[in-house]
């Protein structure tokens, strides 16, 4: 069963006089409760997938059929009722808030928007939602300031997972963080993805974290997708040269991380 199929998808940028390809016809499915890990050097076109399928910017030519809809032609109620089905979590998402919010309202605000449990129960389910993060019920009530960037990012997984998504786009999501705490969060990833089936585009550079929570990893070079593959195997054995270059620039896997995606598929 496929739950993401993206068709052909192309995104062009221009200002003045620079004109950049920043997809070129690329193509990628995803299979629920799967990881598949994007990689490729900056610029090549990774956060505009992510943002398309995100639907924060329109694609110009190609498809996303998700869920079996017609992704890209969604549009007001349907669209905002389907959104809540893919979340995202990005590099200091909730760096982007107020700092003055508080945790609790930054989990308060997918519950109520997507209308995902009645009122009188909305603090009981940011308890619980803390609580599976690794995270004590009374940080609901701190600022969003007064957590550290490990916990920052248990709060944006807490809401990404608060709307019971079935794909999570994950855009240089541990990247800021001390490799030992990234080992954790990732740890945590795949725990909630065995128990939830929720699948992962887990966009990253570094290629040990991909290589520890993927069960896939497909490489970009210049808005094209040049190779998809089983992950030990790109890793092992690339048959691009643009994986061939990421994987020399690594001097050696880091540890402290999973080893391998939480199930095969
Ligand atoms: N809003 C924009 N306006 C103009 N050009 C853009 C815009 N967004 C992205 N680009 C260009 O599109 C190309 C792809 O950018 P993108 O951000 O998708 O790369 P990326 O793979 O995510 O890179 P990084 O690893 O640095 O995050 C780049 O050349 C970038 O400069
Ligand atoms: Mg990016």
């Amino acid at each position: 069963m496929t739950l993401l199929e993206i068709e052909r998808l192309s995104k062009r940028f221009s200002s003045g006089s620079r004109d950049v390809a920043a997809l070129n016809d690329v193509s990628l499915s995803l299979a629920p409760a799967e990881t598949l890990g994007l990689v490729g050097a900056s610029g090549s076109g990774k956060s505009t997938l992510a943002r398309i399928l995100m639907r924060l910017i329109p694609a110009d030519g190609g498809a996303i059929r998700f869920e079996g809809e017609d992704w890209l032609s969604l549009s007001g109620a349907d669209l905002r009722r389907r959104r809540a089905r893919i979340q995202m979590v990005f590099q200091d998402v909730l760096g982007a808030f107020n700092p003055r919010a508080t945790v609790g309202s930054v989990l308060d605000d997918p519950l109520r928007i997507h209308n995902i449990v009645p009122k009188a129960d909305r603090r009981r389910e940011i308890a619980a939602l803390l609580d599976r993060v690794g995270l004590p019920a009374d940080y609901a009530d701190r600022s969003i300031r007064d957590v550290s960037g490990g916990q920052r990012q248990r709060i944006a997984i807490a809401r990404a997972i608060a709307t019971q998504p079935s794909l999570i786009v994950l855009d240089e999501a541990v990247s800021a963080l001390d490799v030992s705490i990234r080992g954790k969060i990732l740890e945590l990833l795949v725990e909630l993805q065995r128990e939830r089936g929720i699948a992962y585009l887990f966009v990253s550079h570094d290629l040990s974290v991909l290589r520890a929570v993927s069960h896939r990893i497909a490489v970009m070079d210049a808005g094209r997708l040049v190779e998809t593959g089983a992950a030990g195997r790109v890793i092992e054995n690339p048959h691009s040269a643009a994986a061939h270059a990421l994987i020399a620039a690594v001097p050696r896997l880091v540890t402290g991380i999973p080893q391998g995606p939480s199930h095969d598929l």
